[in-house]
This record gives structure tokens, sequence and C-alpha cells, in this order.
């Protein structure tokens, strides 16, 4: 039995949500994954996901744009009904939600700059599908290279740059698509704890000043506290904790945890 922490779970309801998740259930195999999650995120929030491997983190990614099956319950990203959209309207709303992976995914040898230049496919139409970029999309994918500074790296062959670069490469790309919302699962999981930090910071700052809400799963709970708004904790399927990040004490990481958890402890404080 789950004990109730004192802050946990605390719906918001924002007249201007980007994203508002309620009762969501996710079913596979008749195995429930989630169940019954509510989520509000507002433009600029930077909302971190923690939870054990396991709890639920990448199915609720994938549930806002449909890449998980919804069983029940509500979805609505950028004032779309996401269960009942069809396929031209459900790419549509692919087009408006970027992506940060793990493991970056850029195109190993291409260039910075074209990796950036193919996040705004969708919005380029065919012409940009064989290559043909216009001037102003050139100029808009070197703007964000400059912001992740990473303008001199332009014409460098993706393969050729450090994990920090690439990801900073793979952020730019997500928002040379002008996202209404990024999504971004375990962005710095295979980055070193100072660069993990860097790129984080990097994120949370974009994403207040362009107002883009992001919601990033995390696994160390000190960068949360450090580069998110708000925290919320999955556990079994369930969000047990949905806090201001700044809050993230012994009390609501033993909730996400459990009682025998490492995470979150003072020696964990570093990067
Ligand atoms: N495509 C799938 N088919 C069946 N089960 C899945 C699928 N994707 C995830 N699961 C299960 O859902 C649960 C939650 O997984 P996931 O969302 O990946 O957790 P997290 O990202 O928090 O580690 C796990 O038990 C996992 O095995
Ligand atoms: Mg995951």
């Amino acid at each position: 039995m789950i004990q109730t922490h004192p802050r946990a779970v605390t719906p918001r309801r924002a007249a201007d949500s980007v994203l508002d998740v309620s009762g969501l259930t996710v079913v596979y195999d008749s195995d429930p994954v989630l169940k019954g999650v509510d989520l509000t995120v507002a433009p600029g929030e930077v909302v971190a996901l923690l939870g054990h491997s396991g709890s639920g983190k990448s199915t609720l990614m994938k549930a806002l744009t449909r890449t998980a099956p919804l069983t029940s319950g509500q979805v609505r990203v950028a004032g779309r009904d996401v269960a009942s959209l069809g396929a031209g309207d459900l790419r549509s709303l692919r087009a408006d939600v970027g992506h940060v992976f793990q493991n970056f995914h850029l195109v190993p040898r291409l260039s910075a700059l074209a990796n950036v230049l193919t996040g705004g496919l969708y919005a380029a139409g065919p012409a940009s599908r064989i290559g043909l970029f216009s001037r102003a999309q050139r100029t808009r994918a070197l703007e964000l290279l400059e912001r992740v500074d990473l303008l001199a790296q332009a014409c460098q062959q993706a393969r050729t740059l450090s994990g920090g670069q690439q990801q900073r490469v793979a952020i730019a790309r997500a928002l040379m698509q002008d996202p209404r919302l990024i999504l971004a699962d375990e962005p710095v999981a295979s980055l070193d704890p100072r660069l993990a930090g860097n790129v984080l910071g990097l994120l949370s700052e974009l994403a207040r000043e362009r107002s883009v809400p992001v919601l990033v799963s995390l696994h160390v709970v000190a960068l949360a506290r450090r580069h998110t708004d708000r925290a919320v904790g999955l556990r079994d399927g369930r969000v047990v904790v949905d806090i201001p990040s700044a809050g993230l004490d012994r009390v609501a990481v033993r909730e996400i945890y459990g009682a025998d958890t490492e995470f979150g402890t003072d020696d964990e404080e570093t990067p």
C-alpha cells in the first residue's frame, strides 16, 4: 500500500495548458501499465518525470502522441483530443511535438546543420525531402546552432561530435520544428554528470525563453531539483508525487522510489 505524501498529487487545471491528461490508462496485452494518470503542463513549464525503470515513464510519453495505445482516459495535447484524431491530424500533432532521445538519434554521416534542418521537414514540404531547404530555413537552423553554441561545428559530421554536442544538435533539431511541446526521454542518461547538468540546463533555459513546455524523464533526483520546475513521480503506473521540484525531499523521494532507495541521498547532490 502506498503511503500518501502530504503534498502528493496536487491536480492542476491550467486553462492555457499545452498538455492535459486525465485518467489515462494504458493496457498492454491485458497488463495495465498506466493506471489512471492525471497530468497538466503549462507553456514554458519544465516537468521532470521520475520513477523506477518500468514505472511507465516512456509509455506515458508515447501515449501523448498515440505511439502507445490509449486504453481509456483523456489526453489533450496542444488543443487536440489525441484519442479521436484521424491519420492526418495525428501527423500534424506529431509535427507539433519535438523529441529528444537518450541516444540522440542523429543521422551520423550528415552534418550538424543537416541534422537540424531535418527537424523542419514536416513544415517545409516535399522540396526539402530532396535536400532543398530554403535560405530562411538554413538561416534559422544556423541561428539555433549558434544558440546551442555549436555554430563552429555546423558543417561537421554528427558522428564526429561528442555526446554532449550531439545532444545539443538534437535539441536544436527539436526546436527547428517549432514544437508546442518537447518530450525528452532520459536525454542525459548517456552523458557524464557535468555534461548532463549542462545539457539539461540548456534545455530548460530554451523551454522557458520560448515558452515551450518540456516533459523530461530523469533518473537523477538532484538534476530534477536543480533544472526543472515541477516533479511528477510515477510508481507502478500511478502518479504518486506532483510537486515543485524544489520540494523533492527525502519523503517525496521515498514516495517515488520506495524505502530502500539510494536515490536523492546527499552524496547524490553532486552534478
Ligand atoms: N510495447 C510494449 N508491450 C508490452 N509491454 C510494454 C511495452 N512497452 C512497455 N511495456 C511495459 O510497460 C511497463 C512500463 O515500461 P516503460 O514505460 O518503458 O517504463 P519506464 O520508461 O519508466 O522504464 C514495463 O513493465 C514494460 O515492460
Ligand atoms: Mg523509459
